[in-house]
Formats: C-alpha cells, sequence, structure tokens
C-alpha cells in the first residue's frame, strides 16, 4: 500500500516537472468588459478618511451572501496589513508599498529583483520563520514575493496570450488584484520540485510545515485546497500572505480563508463564468 502511495506520488511530482518544462511561461488576455466587472471596488487611498469606499464595499450587491459569524468587514487601506485584495477587490494601479526591503532568505533564480522584496514587517517575519523551518531541516525558498501593478499586467496579459483568459483567471490574478502588489505575500518552494510551484508542493514535508507554522509568524496560506468557489482561485499551497499573527491565528483555527473572515463571497460573474475544478501549474501565478 505504502508502495502505491509513494509511487503515485512520484508520478505526481514527475508530471508536475513536466509541466513546468513545456508550459513554465503561458499567460493571456481577458478582454475585460466593464460590464463583467461592475464588482471591482478600488481601494481608498485618501489618507484623511473622507472617502468612505469601505462602506461603499461593504453595502455592495454582495451584501445578501455574508457569512454569518463575520461581522469584519474588508479592510481597502491598501497600507494596512490586513488589507483585503481578491477578484473584485483591486490596489489602485499607483500603488507602490513604501516600505519594501529584500527579504533576507534565499530566492530561486537570483538575489537583485523587486521580486525578492516585501514589506518590512513580512520580510521580517519571513526571515523568521525560514530560520526556524532551517531548524527543523526544512529548507523553503523564495520564487516571487513583490510585484508592481505594470510585472503583474505584463504576466496576466502573456498568460491570456497563450492560455486563455478563464484558464488564466483560475490562477492569475489581473493587474491591482494581486497581493503580490501589496508586498505582503510571497510564493515559496523547495528544492526537491526544482523550486517550481505546484500543487504537489502542498504534499512535500516542506509545504506540510508551511501548512502547519505559518500562522506562528503571521501568513496564511492563502488559497487552499477545495476553496476554489470561496478564493476564485485553484489551490496554491505555495502563496502565503502576511496579515499579521492575530488574524493568522484566527484564519487557522477556524480553518477558513480571508474571504470567510471578512464574511465575503464573489459574485454570480466569477462563480457562474469563471471558476471551474481546472487544476494547473506554472511559474507565472
Ligand atoms: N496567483 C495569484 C492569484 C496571483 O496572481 O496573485
Ligand atoms: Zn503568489
Amino acid at each position: 500500500m505504502k508502495k502505491i502511495i509513494a509511487s503515485g506520488f512520484g508520478v505526481a511530482l514527475i508530471l508536475c516537472i513536466l509541466y513546468f518544462a513545456s508550459d513554465s511561461n503561458n499567460y493571456a488576455s481577458a478582454g475585460n468588459n466593464d460590464d463583467e466587472f461592475e464588482y471591482e471596488y478600488y481601494y481608498n487611498t485618501d489618507k484623511t478618511g473622507d472617502n468612505d469606499m469601505t462602506d461603499t464595499a461593504s453595502t455592495s450587491a454582495n451584501d445578501n451572501k455574508k457569512i454569518e459569524y463575520s461581522s469584519n468587514i474588508p479592510d481597502t487601506e491598501p497600507e494596512s496589513i490586513s488589507v483585503f485584495i481578491n477578484k473584485e477587490y483591486a490596489l489602485p494601479e499607483s500603488y507602490i508599498p513604501d516600505n519594501l526591503v529584500v527579504a533576507d532568505v534565499t530566492f530561486f533564480g537570483g538575489a537583485s529583483d523587486d521580486k525578492n522584496k516585501m514589506r518590512k514587517e513580512a520580510a521580517d517575519a519571513l526571515e523568521k520563520m525560514f530560520s526556524d523551518a532551517k531548524d527543523d531541516n526544512i529548507f523553503l525558498y523564495g520564487v516571487s514575493a513583490y510585484r508592481s501593478y505594470q510585472r503583474q499586467k505584463e504576466i496576466y496579459e502573456k498568460n491570456v496570450r497563450n492560455r486563455g483568459a478563464n484558464a488564466t483567471d483560475q490562477v492569475s490574478a489581473a493587474p491591482g488584484h494581486s497581493e503580490h502588489q501589496s508586498g505582503l505575500a510571497i510564493d515559496i518552494t523547495t528544492k526537491t520540485l526544482g523550486c517550481n510551484l505546484c500543487e504537489y508542493f502542498g504534499e512535500t514535508a516542506e509545504g506540510k510545515w508551511v501548512a502547519k507554522n505559518c500562522y506562528q509568524y503571521g501568513f496564511i496560506i492563502r488559497y487552499p485546497k477545495d476553496a476554489e468557489q470561496i478564493t476564485g482561485y485553484s489551490y496554491e499551497p505555495w502563496h502565503i500572505r502576511y496579515v499579521g499573527t492575530e488574524i493568522a491565528e484566527y484564519i487557522h483555527k477556524e480553518n477558513i480563508t480571508l474571504e470567510e473572515y471578512y464574511g465575503y463571497t464573489l459574485s454570480d460573474y466569477y462563480l457562474e463564468n469563471i471558476i471551474s475544478d481546472a487544476s494547473t501549474s506554472d511559474n507565472n501565478k
């Protein structure tokens, strides 16, 4: 039995690596139609607090779908560590975090790039987590952390060109809608996967360690397994998001997503048109 399971994992791993070898840079363009994106909200960049976009968002078309146990409303302040970013909540195009630093961990693919940067509080937490993991013989590698709006646009559009809008929208955020732009998210992996990003990461010792422990450092697995209908994205065991230890601990203990924490569900447009169980892997996520 053990042999069957082990060989099953082996096959999954090989398929994963073959997939990357053949298809590591694919993307496509979504042809955004304003009507389709009527549910989008844009963050309040007005630091005076006069702009009440938060209230607008919380009384949106999704109001009747709030999950009962959460009285939180989505945090729409770009500078907040609990900022809510998803298919319907976007960061402003011009938003660049003002305290980006290079995270002092080993990155796959070189050290001198914006993708190695995170907001200072997230970078500090990541460094501590990677260091503690190492003490447990768990060796983690950074792949992609901060991405500018422009960089996310290039990635997304390339995916749409090569893969089509529908497949892209299950794995890749449209520009403005990626947590990577916040400097609070990072994709991490392990050497045994050739440092690629794939679902099998969740089955590795490293992926399991991260899933079990990351909340202690203020991170959550942002796109958990079987939560496609909630997050709008396929399972991404490698994408962790810094939200601070208090929220991370709550989300971990309750076994919920950030959407559920904010009592928020995706609009029918996304539920009906985008989300399917297509499961894909590549490094442009
Ligand atoms: N892969 C995640 C959803 C992103 O593109 O931000
Ligand atoms: Zn990611």
